[in-house]
């Protein structure tokens, strides 16, 4: 863990100027003093946050407002973010879908094969550390950089600030522009800030599980759903330590939280030789630190709405039975919620198999145990009750176009 409080530290140094980009870095070389300069819990937004929720914290450089929510929603919509006007950020994703696309793979705009699986969105404001493996990437201001401007893989290529000319040349923006920031004309930071507001408020939290456990509807969760959830929480099959807590996962940070926490684990579904045989950009935490004990972990993901999320893990590993083509359960014959459960059937198998022997597996956590098919099911039936309908279909994260 070390060498990531090195990263962490040099990037939050190249953060602080990034951020404030020409608004006088103040130049502290205490990593305390950085977050608090960074992070602030913003006062005078309204949240509406479900029961239970804690107050998502947000750089002080870009406070949360309505009118940059709604900019941000245009933006993330807009194909104008790519250099050739085909792709959005919505094409990867999708609401429906909990902001992740049910491909193994997504592609960008030349068609190159993104490394990792898309990710879904749910309470992404509560993530200190963003995407699979990458602990520089620690908010949603800087991670927009990379669906927008990196060229491995290129995703949505842009190179130059066309972009922002084709913005400024359509009349809608130029009073949204001004309601968010104070300036009509649209630039490149503006639209990163104004993306990163509009996705801190993609919070799900209404649930079947929200409604038992938040909202104290008791009859909102079945029989086998709670005898799931104690088993996801009991020490059998100790998926509690890496998906605990209100958003289902260990790496979190917000309002009440006294720092951030994020770690990176391997959860045993591949061998070190099946590793040696890739490419770094598929060997996780690898890829960043260089570090060989870091290969193969990924960060835990949230497990909100993991019934829209599949294929799983970060490269799809865990899909449903008689899918053709992999990247839509669509047409297969399968609803979504029957491939969901094939494929999550498959994760537990898997966990229930203490998965491959391989280096970096957590051994403490990730090691054999036994369900019977009637656990499994409910285990499966708890998992599923995490999907939040409102989420899906709620008008205010949808396309406004
Ligand atoms: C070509 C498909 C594609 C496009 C277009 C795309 N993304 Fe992503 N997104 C991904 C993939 C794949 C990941 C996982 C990245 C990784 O692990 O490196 C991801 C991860 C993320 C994450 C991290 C989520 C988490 O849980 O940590 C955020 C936030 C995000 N994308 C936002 C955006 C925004 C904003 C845009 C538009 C500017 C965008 N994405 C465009 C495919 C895409
Ligand atoms: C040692 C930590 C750890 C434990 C314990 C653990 N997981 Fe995970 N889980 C992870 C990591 C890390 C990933 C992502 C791995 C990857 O993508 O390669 C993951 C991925 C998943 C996914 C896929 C998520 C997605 O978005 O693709 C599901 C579902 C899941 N875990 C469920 C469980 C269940 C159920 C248990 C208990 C039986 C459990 N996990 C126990 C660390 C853990």
């Amino acid at each position: 863990m070390n060498r990531i409080y090195l990263y962490l530290f040099i990037v939050l140094q190249f953060q602080c100027a990034f951020l404030l980009n020409g608004l006088n870095p103040n130049k502290e070389d205490n990593t305390k003093n950085l977050l608090l300069l960074l992070f602030a819990v913003p006062s005078g937004y309204n949240w509406n946050l479900p029961p239970g929720f804690p107050t998502p914290v947000v750089p002080s450089v870009n406070p949360m407002s309505e009118a940059k929510v709604e900019l941000g929603r245009f933006l993330f919509y807009d194909r104008s973010l790519s250099r050739d006007q085909s792709m959005s950020c919505s094409s990867c994703h999708i609401q429906e879908f909990a902001f992740a696309d049910a491909k193994e793979f997504p592609s960008g705009i030349t068609g190159e094969i993104h490394p990792r699986n898309s990710q879904h969105l749910s309470n992404v404001a509560y993530h200190p550390r963003l995407t699979w493996n990458n602990p520089l990437m620690t908010n949603l201001e800087i991670q927009s950089r990379v669906p927008m401007f990196g060229a491995t893989p290129v995703e949505l290529g842009l190179q130059n600030n066309d972009f922002v000319n084709r913005l400024n040349a359509n009349s809608i923006y130029a009073p949204m522009f001004q309601r968010a920031f104070g300036d009509s004309s649209a630039n490149e930071q503006n639209v990163r800030f104004a993306l990163a507001s509009f996705q801190r408020t993609m919070i799900s939290g209404n649930s079947k599980f929200d409604q038992y456990n938040f909202r104290n509807n008791r009859s909102a969760l079945n029989a086998s759903e709670i005898r799931g959830m104690n088993l996801f929480n009991g020490e059998r099959a100790e998926c509690f330590h890496c998906h605990g807590g209100f958003n289902f996962t260990d790496t979190t940070f917000h309002g009440n939280s006294g720092s951030q926490e994020f770690f990176y684990h391997s959860n045993g579904i591949h061998t070190d030789a099946y590793y040696a045989s890739l490419p770094n950009d598929k060997k996780g935490l690898f890829d960043v630190t260089g570090d060989s004990a870091d290969i193969g972990k990924f960060r835990a993901p949230s497990l909100r709405n993991i019934g829209l999320t599949y294929p799983y893990m970060h490269d799809g590993t865990f899909m449903c039975d008689d899918v053709n083509n992999p990247n839509k359960a669509a047409g297969t014959g399968k609803t979504k919620q029957d491939c969901a459960r094939d494929a999550l059937t498959k994760v537990i198998q898997h966990y229930e198999s203490g998965g491959v022997s391989h280096t970096a597996k957590n051994t403490t956590l990730i090691r054999p145990f036994t369900l019977s098919a009637t656990e499994r099911d409910d285990m499966v039936n708890f998992l599923l009750a995490l999907t939040d309908n409102e989420f899906l279909t709620n008008p205010k994260f949808a396309s406004p176009f």
